[in-house]
C-alpha cells in the first residue's frame, strides 16, 4: 500500500467503481493490479506461520484460503453488487453449489425456481436429493406458489431473474419480503443482468451469485464464479465450505475477471443497446411477432416489472422459430453469430438449449420452464448492430 491512494467511496458511480476499486499498490508501484501466481505464502518465522494458521494475525497462507488477486476480485464484485463481502469460486456452478451445501442439510427443504440453469436443476434433482434435502420446483412469477410451497423445514428460495433461456421475471422485493418474514434465505442468481442492470441485495436479497465466465468476463476466455452479501452469512457459512472443500478461484482467472469487471458497465450498455435493436427487428418479421422473448418489448408481459428493477432490458434475446429443425436451420445459416453452449460474450452467440445447455431435463421439465423445441437463444455481442440484423435476416432466410 505504498503511494497512499485510497480506495474510491461507494458513492461513485458504477462506471468509476468498476474502474477504481481496489487500486493500492504493492511497493512496485504497478498501474495494473499485479498477478500473484502462487499457491503458498511464506512466513518470516514458524512463530508467524503459527499465528497466522491461528488467525491471530492477518495475512495470507494458501491460495486456497484466500490469494491478493482473488481478493481484488471479490472487493471490486461486492462493490458493485453494493454487498459487504463477496467469495470467489472456481465456476459460476462452485458458486450455486457452495450457497447449497452452506445452509442445507439432511431433512431441510428449498424452493427453486423451475426456470433455472440446467446444471442447477440436476443438482437439486441429484445431489440435494441424494442427501435428504427436499425440493419442491415453482413457477417463477408465481408468488402465491412461492408461498404454497413454503413448509417449516424451508430453508432457502434460490432463482434467477430473468431466467435463462426464457427471461421470465419474478417480483424480487415482493419474494425478498417473503423470505424475510419466513425466516427464509433468498438467493439469486444475477447472471443475465450483472450489478449493472439489477441489484438484488438492494431490493431485500439476502445473496447474489454470478457465473463469472459470462459477462463479467465478457470476452470467453475463463472460467468463475462469485457469491455477494452480508459478510457474516459469507464467513461464518460459505467460505469456510470453500477452503476445505477447495472450489477455489484460480489467480490467473481472477486477475482476468478483474480487469474484465473494468469494462462491464461499458459493454452492458452497448450490449443492451445492441440487444434492443435485434428485438425489435425480429418482432417486425412478419410471422415473428409474438415469437420474440426479450422484456422490453412492448407487449412483453412483464415490462413493466423490468422497468421497475431492472435498469435496463439486458442482451439475451430469445426467438421461437417453430420447430427443432427450423431452429437448427437458422443456427447453421448464420454467418457471424458463432453457435457455443456460452453467453456473455462479447461476440454474438447462440444456442438452442433444448438440445444442449437444458438437454439433460425432462421433457416434463423443459416444457413446465418453457424451453421448447423451436426455442434459439441469441447472446448479443458488441458487433456494429447493422451487421448482426444483416445475419440473423438471411440465417432467417435461408431457414424457411
Ligand atoms: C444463469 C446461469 N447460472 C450459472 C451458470 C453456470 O456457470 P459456469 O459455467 O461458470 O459454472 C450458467 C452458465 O451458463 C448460467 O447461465
Amino acid at each position: 500500500m505504498s503511494n497512499g491512494s485510497e480506495t474510491p467511496q461507494r458513492a461513485y458511480g458504477v462506471a468509476t467503481t468498476a474502474l477504481h476499486t481496489g487500486r493500492e499498490t504493492t511497493p512496485e508501484r504497478e498501474n495494473s493490479p499485479p498477478l500473484f501466481l502462487t499457491s503458498s505464502f511464506r512466513f518470516d518465522s514458524a512463530e508467524q506461520a503459527r499465528a497466522v494458521f491461528a488467525g491471530e494475525e492477518e495475512g495470507n497462507l494458501y491460495s486456497r484460503f484466500t490469494n491478493p488477486t482473488v481478493a481484488l476480485f471479490e472487493e471490486r464484485v461486492a462493490a458493485l453488487e453494493k454487498a459487504e463481502h463477496a467469495v470467489a469460486a472456481a465456476s459460476g456452478m462452485a458458486a450455486v453449489t457452495m450457497v447449497f451445501l452452506s445452509f442445507l442439510s439432511a431433512g431441510d427443504h428449498v424452493v427453486i425456481s423451475r426456470s433455472v440453469f440446467g446444471s442447477t436443476t440436476n443438482i437439486a434433482n441429484t445431489l440435494l436429493k441424494r442427501m435428504g434435502i427436499g425440493v419442491t420446483r415453482v413457477p417463477l412469477s408465481d408468488l402465491e406458489a412461492w408461498e404454497a410451497a413454503v413448509t417449516p423445514a424451508t430453508r432457502l428460495f434460490f432463482l434467477e431473474t430473468p431466467a435463462n433461456p426464457t427471461l421470465e421475471m419474478v417480483d424480487l422485493a415482493a419474494l425478498a419480503r417473503l423470505g424475510r418474514e419466513r425466516g427464509i434465505l433468498v438467493v439469486v442468481d444475477n447472471v443475465l443482468c450483472t450489478p449493472c442492470l439489477q441489484r438484488p441485495l438492494e431490493l431485500g436479497v439476502d445473496l447474489v451469485v454470478h457465473s463469472a465466465t459470462k459477462y463479467m468476463d465478457g470476452q470467453g476466455r475463463v472460467l468463475g464464479g462469485v457469491v455477494a452479501g452480508g459478510r457474516k452469512l459469507l464467513m461464518d457459512h460459505v467460505f469456510p465450505l470453500l477452503r476445505n472443500t477447495g472450489s477455489s478461484l484460480s489467480p490467473f482467472n481472477a486477475w482476468v475477471l478483474f480487469k474484465g469487471l473494468e469494462t462491464l458497465p461499458l459493454r452492458m450498455e452497448r450490449h443492451c443497446d445492441n440487444a434492443e435493436r435485434v428485438a425489435a427487428h425480429l418482432a417486425a418479421v412478419p410471422g415473428l411477432g409474438g415469437a420474440v422473448l426479450y422484456p422490453g418489448l412492448p407487449d412483453h408481459p412483464q415490462r413493466e416489472l423490468a422497468v421497475r428493477q431492472m435498469r435496463r432490458f439486458g442482451a439475451i434475446v430469445c426467438v421461437d422459430l417453430g420447430s427443432r429443425e427450423r431452429a437448427h436451420r437458422f443456427m447453421n445459416g448464420l454467418k457471424l453469430a458463432i453457435i457455443t453452449a456460452n453467453l456473455g460474450d462479447s461476440r454474438t452467440l447462440t444456442t438452442h438449449p433444448a438440445t444442449t445447455t437444458h438437454a439433460k431435463l425432462t421433457d416434463a421439465e423443459r416444457q413446465a420452464a418453457g424451453i421448447t423445441e423451436g426455442l434459439v437463444r441469441l447472446s448479443i455481442g458488441l458487433e456494429d448492430v447493422e451487421d448482426i440484423l444483416t445475419d440473423l435476416d438471411q440465417a432467417l432466410e435461408s431457414s424457411l
